[in-house]
């Protein structure tokens, strides 16, 4: 048996603007993951620095920490056996064009022709990303 696992996952800027949070929450809890909490905020630079800190110094850092604080995300923490891959698989490749169809991001995104992505949905991609990441955007102290 595989120990049960929690991952992070947010609804970007894009998917809150366009009406879609509740459809990709539907796919994650369709699929049998459980929600386990969740919360809608607008994100700081702090915040927006820290978790995409393996980023910093590309050409998208800048334009990516822009989206990301154009509009309120929502944050979503979510359990299950092998959830980080698991959710990995339903959210498609980075690249929407590219993104197989039935993927959140295949069936629902597309290139826009900006400086980064819109791409609807952040998971975290490994057992480390996720303890460091749910930590950042659900903090203890409520
Ligand atoms: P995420 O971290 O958001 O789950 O996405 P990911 O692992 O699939 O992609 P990653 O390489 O970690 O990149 C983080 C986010 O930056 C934007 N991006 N745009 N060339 C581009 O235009 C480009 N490259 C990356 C995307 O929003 C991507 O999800
Ligand atoms: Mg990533």
């Amino acid at each position: 048996m595989t120990a049960v696992e929690e991952t992070l996952v947010l609804v970007k800027p894009d998917g809150v603007a366009r009406g879609l949070t509740g459809e990709i929450l539907r796919r994650i809890e369709a699929k049998g993951y459980q929600l386990v909490d969740l919360r809608m905020l607008q994100a700081d630079d702090d915040l927006l620095a820290a978790h995409y800190a393996e980023h910093e110094g590309k050409p998208f850092y800048q334009p990516l920490v822009d989206f990301m604080g154009s509009g309120p995300v929502v944050a979503a923490r979510i359990a299950g056996n092998r959830v980080i891959e698991g959710v990995r698989t339903l959210i498609g490749s980075t690249e929407p064009t590219l993104a197989a169809p039935g993927s959140i991001r295949g069936d629902l995104g597309r290139d826009w022709g900006l400086k980064v992505q819109q791409n609807l949905i952040h998971a975290s991609d490994s057992p480390e990303s996720a303890a460091r990441e749910l930590a950042l955007w659900f903090p203890a102290a409520r």
